[in-house]
């Protein structure tokens, strides 16, 4: 396809979206916008680019701060290992490479968040190098123009897609040309319905000439997403409340819950039960006559699962030794890091 290139980039120069970090021109601010982008779409990273970019302007803006202020600075954006691993990796650039983000493509995927997709990304956008990068958008956008029967994400069509990824590649040009790529996916290229009488590469798409865009990019049949009922408590004492630490690792790692566990029968029931599994905390539950006590349920959907939240107000009367359980004042708790679920809980409160 040897007027790929041209015609997506005569297009991009003409339709290309104007955004925060394209006009910077540092590594740092790539690295941020690369991070912050992936699973999540442009118009939500915008606000937490340029809040970042103001709270922690450099890698050693960053590799200086807490990791509260870091999650914090991240919350509402989820997958927060993202902002883990930017973190930690800040902290090595500024030991390691002197606050600059290596070159060398090798160093640069050693740091941790940044896998092969980022590589490609950085290395082409900040680093004019001629490099590749697949991500979801490009995925969809090649699985199309070549028409890709093998599935985008088996090994084997990751193999063949990260190859046309690399075959066109224009000198010089490749961060433009990834990026056009990207606006093509997000503006044309769309999963449904794509708007193939706009797209520039309407004539070169294998896809398109087969009737098979609606099919493209093939994927394996996805899993059941499993839903999951917890019951949290809400133990509040002369104006503060009882918040848990969660582990470092793992699924909202780092950051404050309400105290809670996973229940499989009547959550009002099960709640006292779960709570002392978990954190060692003997709970009364003022609503398990009454019913009354319930603060609210709330719900949401992660990626692998969904989990409904029954939220109980709770009293408590001995606070066992345990470093990741802290009282803290209802006004304080916009300065603690949480998840959505806990910071819906945590405005119920406020209210
Ligand atoms: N998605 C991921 N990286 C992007 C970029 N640099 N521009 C637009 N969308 C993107």
């Amino acid at each position: 396809m040897t007027n790929l290139p041209r015609l997506l980039l005569k297009w991009y120069n003409q339709h290309r979206r104007v955004l925060p970090w394209r006009d910077h021109p540092n590594s740092y601010a790539v690295w941020v916008s690369e991070i912050m982008l992936q699973q999540t779409r442009v118009d939500t990273v915008i606000p937490y680019f340029e809040k970042w970019m103001n709270l922690f302007p450099d890698v050693r803006a960053l590799a200086n701060a807490s990791e509260q202020d870091v999650l914090n600075a991240w919350e509402g954006l989820g997958y927060y290992s993202r902002a883990r691993n930017l973190h930690k990796a800040a902290k090595i650039v500024a030991e390691k490479f002197n606050g600059e983000l290596p070159r060398d493509l090798i160093d640069l995927r050693s740091l941790p968040g940044i896998g092969r997709y980022t590589v490609g990304a950085i290395a082409s956008m900040a680093f004019g190098m001629d490099e590749p990068t697949l991500d979801g958008n490009l995925r969809r956008v090649f699985s199309r123009l070549f028409d890709v029967s093998e599935s985008a994400d088996s090994p084997a069509g990751e193999k063949i897609l990260w190859e046309l990824a690399a075959q066109n590649l224009p000198k010089g040009q490749a961060g433009d040309y990834n990026q056009a790529l990207m606006d093509l996916g997000a503006s044309l290229c769309i999963p449904k319905n794509p708007r193939c009488l706009l797209c520039p590469l309407v004539e070169i798409c294998e896809s398109r000439k087969n009737g098979t865009q609606e099919a493209r990019p093939m994927l394996k049949p996805k899993k059941a997403v499993p839903q999951y009922v917890h019951a949290a408590a809400v133990i509040i004492k002369s104006g503060r409340v009882l918040l848990a630490q969660r582990p470092p690792d793992g699924l909202l790692g780092g950051m404050w819950e309400f105290p809670n566990g996973r229940v499989n029968a009547d959550p009002a029931t099960e709640l006292t039960k779960v709570i002392n599994a978990a954190y060692s905390l003997k709970v009364t539950h003022r609503g398990l006559r009454q019913k009354k006590e319930a603060l609210g349920v709330i719900q949401h959907a992660y990626t692998h699962f969904k989990v409904t939240v029954h939220v109980f107000r709770c009293d408590c009367d001995s606070i066992p030794k345990n470093k990741n359980l802290k009282w803290v004042k209802v006004t304080d708790l916009d300065d603690y890091p949480m998840g959505k679920i806990d910071r819906r809980i945590a405005q119920i409160l406020q209210a």
